[in-house]
């Protein structure tokens, strides 16, 4: 969360700043700022809301040589402009922007306050610029690396001084990556951002720092050893995505949905992927664990049953938050597979690492190449999803349950068990048949007031994925629970405004589930059977929906389509953005 940018030019310092801060806007839109530096005095601007109101306040034409920019999603203290970034130190000497969190800054506020600086921002960032206005060290290198060893927590940070054209950056946790050419350098928390000034571009290191300016980017360690380290090369990232006929991203990303799903199969039967998941690799996994948060848990649920179903070894989904401080049992006979679409998820990232410590084999599948999680894992698994806008994740989710498939088709087939093949039939299926009756029941939805979504097995997971997509874009609460648990607490919640989605997409579970559906109707309420099996009429269902009957084993990947519609359309209704909902951010990048 939280973009960054710093840059260090000869002519449109602001305009480059401003065109590459907008690209960074998935990462976090609730406010923006930029400082420039002219005749050694720092210049700032900031702005709340989307960048176009930052980009409305700037005079693009600004004489300045170096300057940083930052576009936020709140951790500490509300979205107003005081508490946008850059926050400038009380001598008006340094600025800062910042991505993480500091956990002390309470306690460095006090320190502070007892000398006499007065912060101005509710954020855990400013005292950061303070603290570099007041180190006592010889040159600015040294007073960053002072700074750091005092900021417990994560960080991604970039600092300028009024009297210098040196960009000063650091990082725990949070990434940050440098680009330098004769006329140019440039600090971005993506490094697609460098893509149309420069051939290469610099990882900063974990737990180190970098002095950035005209004469090049001098890396140091912990211990302020200068580092020589070797530049990746730019060539590999996906142009950004047009909307084309589309009027969001959101409906062009879910009608992409049957390209996407093709497009694996057809990638990971030209490219061998799997090439290093061999025998060795398995030889001695007791266990498998899939890691993740939000729609990437929702999938590595999913991903646990393929895996336990196809291959017999134990799989289980953990959210990424709780593995990591949970002691998990993790050890060298352990195959952890992380998932994430933006590879930079902090709570998946963090666990990765954990999980490297305790020596387990380390799998990632993302959809960005090169992110920070697919470049700690041992093995990377490509998502293939193409570049995702909307913050409500859909083509992505799909594209990790075929991925997810087909690895535990590849383990089976290793373990032996030849009789499972790649399907190879998804071209045939109807994605959205029926789709249009999404319409009536987004009614449904809004005319009732509790919305709940039910199933069991992986319709269970497809009912907490469709709850989690409702509530992102709608803003509507809503509940999603197991069949069988209903009655253990949550049917006391019935009544006749209640609606209630039950998915179906098991034959063996159909009975049980219909046996909800009546617990529910006798109570009053409304429900949908959404299903791809035949459903007799029945009197307890109120409204049947019907997707494709598509092979058992990726039913999850289907029925899954019509409540990404359902909210999509719903938010519409309601005259919220899709793309953008209320207080998210693309990439979560802080704990
Ligand atoms: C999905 O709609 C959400 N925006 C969110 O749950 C997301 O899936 C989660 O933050 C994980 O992101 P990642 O896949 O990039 O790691
Ligand atoms: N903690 C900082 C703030 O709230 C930065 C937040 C972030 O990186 O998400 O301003």
């Amino acid at each position: 969360m939280c973009g960054i940018i710093g840059y260090i030019g000869q002519n449109d310092v602001a305009k480059k700043i401003l065109h590459n801060l907008k690209k960074l806007e998935y990462r976090g839109y609730d406010s923006s700022g930029i400082c420039l530096k002219k005749n050694n005095t720092l210049f700032v601007k900031k702005s709340v809301g989307e960048i176009s109101n930052l980009q409305s306040k700037i005079n693009i034409n600004f004489n300045s040589h170096v300057g940083i920019a930052h576009t936020r999603w709140a951790t500490h203290g509300k979205v107003n402009v005081t508490n946008t970034h850059p926050h400038i130190s009380q001598d008006k000497m340094w600025a800062v922007v910042h991505n993480g969190i500091i956990e002390n800054y309470l306690e460095i506020t006090k320190q502070l306050k007892e000398k006499g600086i007065h912060l101005y921002s509710e954020t855990d960032s400013e005292v950061i610029a303070n603290l570099m206005a007041i180190s006592q060290k010889q040159n600015n290198a040294l007073k960053l690396h002072e700074v750091t060893t005092l900021l417990h927590g994560s960080y991604a940070l970039c600092l300028i001084n009024a009297k210098e054209e040196t960009l000063y950056i650091a990082r725990r946790h949070s990434p940050l990556y440098v680009a330098h050419k004769d006329d140019a350098c440039m600090v971005s928390s993506d490094p697609a951002c460098f893509s149309e000034d420069f051939h290469d571009y610099y990882v900063l290191p974990d737990e180190c720092i970098a002095t950035v300016n005209s004469d090049g980017v001098t890396f140091y360690d912990q211990n302020m050893k200068i580092l020589h380290l070797t530049p990746c090369e730019i060539g590999t990232f996906e142009k950004s995505s047009e909307l084309g006929k589309y009027s969001y991203y959101a409906e062009k990303e879910i009608s992409e949905i049957p390209h996407v799903l093709n497009d694996i199969i057809l990638n990971y039967q030209t490219v061998d992927h799997f090439k290093h998941i061999n025998k060795s690799f398995l030889k001695h996994i007791k266990s498998i664990k899939l890691i993740g948060c939000g729609t990437a848990y929702h999938a590595c649920m999913i991903g646990a049953k393929y895996l336990e179903k196809f291959t017999k070894i134990e799989a289980n989904a953990y959210i990424a938050s709780e593995f990591r401080y949970q002691n998990p049992m993790v050890d060298k006979n352990t195959l952890c597979i992380f998932l994430s679409q933006s590879g930079e998820t902090a709570d998946t990232l963090l666990s990765l690492e954990l999980a490297k410590s305790k020596g387990a084999k380390t799998l990632a599948i993302v959809n960005v190449p090169y992110s920070s999680i697919a470049r700690n894992a041992d093995i990377v698994l490509p998502l293939c999803a193409g570049i995702e806008i909307a913050v409500m994740s859909t083509k992505a989710y799909n594209a990790m349950l075929m991925v997810l498939y087909l690895l535990s088709v590849h383990i089976a087939n290793i373990n032996n068990d030849f009789s499972l093949t790649f399907p190879s039939e998804v071209k045939y299926i109807n994605f959205f048949k029926n789709i249009e009756k999404i319409d009536e029941i987004s009614d449904l939805v809004l005319k009732s007031d509790k919305t709940f979504f039910i199933g069991r097995g992986e319709d269970y997971v497809t009912a907490l994925e469709a709850g989690l997509k409702l509530k992102e874009i709608t803003y509507i609460n809503c509940v999603s629970l197991p069949s069988g648990e209903l009655k253990h607490g949550t049917i006391s919640l019935i009544d006749k405004k209640s609606l209630v989605f039950v998915i179906s997409t098991d034959e063996k579970l159909l009975s049980k589930n219909l046996t909800s559906a009546s617990e529910i109707k006798a109570r009053g309420g409304k429900i949908v059977l959404v299903t791809n099996l035949d459903v007799q009429d029945n009197k307890d269902v109120d409204y049947i929906y019907k997707i494709d009957r598509p092979k058992e084993e990726i039913s999850s990947i289907l029925s899954v389509i019509p409540f990404q519609v359902l909210a999509y359309k719903t938010c519409l209704k309601k005259g919220y953005s899709p793309d953008k909902p209320r207080n998210l951010a693309k990439s979560v990048t802080v704990e």
